[in-house]
């Protein structure tokens, strides 16, 4: 820690990095993006935290929702506007339900690089580097595409600041003002069977909007906008290097891609790489926890990344998977309990519950989801814990990529809209559900 340093992460071992061609263009590149305007700002990133903090006290919830990778086509108006509409309608289901401040945070903006369970990939004889997400390569099987290309580098900050600079204008007008939720309509959600609990929801909302306003103890500043952080996973540890900056009268150096980066579940061994980077930032950092983690690994994740036990620092994603969830969780739990050191638990039913249908289609069950996300729930309430949060891979599109679900979409039915490149997400119907059974399962009601 005395040595850190933005790039004291190259003396470690760092997994699921890209092998460039080129070093030269590589560094004639990263020197480029450091030479760039940050994407967003400290004041930000301590916002953020203080936020994180009050969630993980139970004050507030932290919802985090996006794609498992955005890609550079998605850099569009219609998909940017659906993902923040389907987490503001999640987030009303949630403030209604749960009687608290909800924290949005989308997988989006930077969401670009993807751990790949093996370096290479066959079909036909043929071996190519895998696909690596946007920032990386490209998905296609041809020699061209799948050699990384450090230019992608320089167009993932774009495409990050082209999406970011339209989610501030949103969120900052007419878009985002919560006298007109009727903005964030999306257009397939009259036919949902979901549309009237939720409607119903937010003529509750508009009620006690009015009502407030009436005895004069709203300010309309407040409702008129909305907040939404970035996130996504600093896999890529020479683009996050670049975008790691100190700032004027703060100390320390702060990770100015994104207000909230985590660590992956592959790249999370304390004495790799992205431990070393992610020990040295100011930013809150999540890691991912799962399967075979053991208490001393997530005693020293507490040690290495929250070394001064800053509330709101330090978020746990756990991942588990419908039926390890039960086995594994408690003694992580009570791990992290005897360092004394506060933290933030949020609950991913995605990432472990990832199975392959016989055609071939990756895909997860809404019910096993469902399933890990409640037994997350009740496994705080008996360790005394509170889980802070949800994670999950979303769109606020119309895909079929899980199985299950109010409207019961089967596997026949997976490839009517089957758009992910990597892991399925739920559609946003799915997800409008998901966010209600939080509620019915944690609210008040
Ligand atoms: C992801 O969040 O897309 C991911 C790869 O998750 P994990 O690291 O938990 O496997
Ligand atoms: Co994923």
């Amino acid at each position: 820690m005395n040595h850190w340093h933005p790039e004291s992460w190259q003396d470690k071992p760092a997994k699921q990095q890209a092998h460039y061609p080129s070093l030269e263009a590589l560094n004639e590149t990263l020197a480029q993006l450091a030479q760039l305007p940050p994407l967003v700002t400290s004041w930000e990133i301590e916002a953020l935290k203080e936020k994180l903090a009050a969630a993980a006290r139970g004050e507030a919830f932290l919802l985090q929702g996006g794609d498992c990778a955005e890609n550079f086509s998605d850099c569009n108006s219609q998909i940017v506007t659906n993902k923040l509409k389907i987490l503001l309608q999640m987030s009303l289901l949630l403030i209604h339900g749960l009687s608290k401040p909800v924290i949005r945070v989308g997988r989006i903006a930077g969401q670009f690089a993807k751990p790949r369970s093996a370096d290479t990939e066959t079909i036909n004889g043929v071996t190519l580097p895998s696909y690596r997400g946007d920032l990386v390569n490209g998905p296609e099987f041809t020699p061209e595409a799948r050699t990384p290309d450090p230019v992608r580098l320089l167009r993932g900050y774009g495409r990050a600041a082209m999406t970011l600079n339209f989610i501030r204008a949103l969120s900052d007008c007419g878009f985002a003002d919560l006298h007109h939720p009727e903005n964030w309509d999306l257009d397939f959600m009259s036919h949902s069977p979901l549309a009237k609990e939720y409607r119903q929801v937010v003529e509750e909302l508009s009620h006690s909007l009015k009502f407030m306003e009436t005895l004069g103890s709203a300010r309309n500043s407040d409702l008129n906008r909305v907040q939404f952080f970035t996130s996504h996973e600093g896999l890529h540890l020479h683009y996050e290097q670049s975008l790691t900056r100190q700032v004027p009268n703060r100390s320390g150096y702060y990770n100015l891609s994104t207000h909230l980066p985590w660590i992956g579940f592959r790249t999370a061994a304390t004495t790799d790489a992205h431990i070393e980077y992610f020990s040295g930032i100011q930013n809150p950092v999540g890691v991912k926890v799962g399967p075979g983690m053991s208490s001393q690994w997530i005693q020293e994740l507490v040690e290495r990344l929250n070394p001064h036990s800053e509330e709101g620092k330090l978020l746990f994603i756990h991942r588990f998977g419908v039926n390890n969830i039960a086995e594994g969780l408690p003694p992580l739990i009570q791990a992290v309990k005897r360092t004394g050191r506060p933290v933030l638990w949020v609950s991913d039913p995605m990432h472990g519950n990832t199975e392959s249908t016989q055609n071939g289609y990756k895909t997860r069950h809404f019910d096993n989801i469902l399933s890990e996300l409640e037994q997350a729930i009740e496994i705080h309430r008996s360790e005394g814990t509170i889980l802070g949060g949800v994670h999950f891979e979303l769109t606020g599109d119309d895909v079929t990529e899980c199985i299950g679900g109010a409207r019961g979409l089967d596997e026949a039915g997976l490839k009517r809209a089957y758009k992910t490149q990597v892991d399925p997400r739920l559609n946003y119907e799915q997800a409008l559900e998901m966010a209600l059974a939080i509620t019915h399962k944690m609210g008040r009601r």
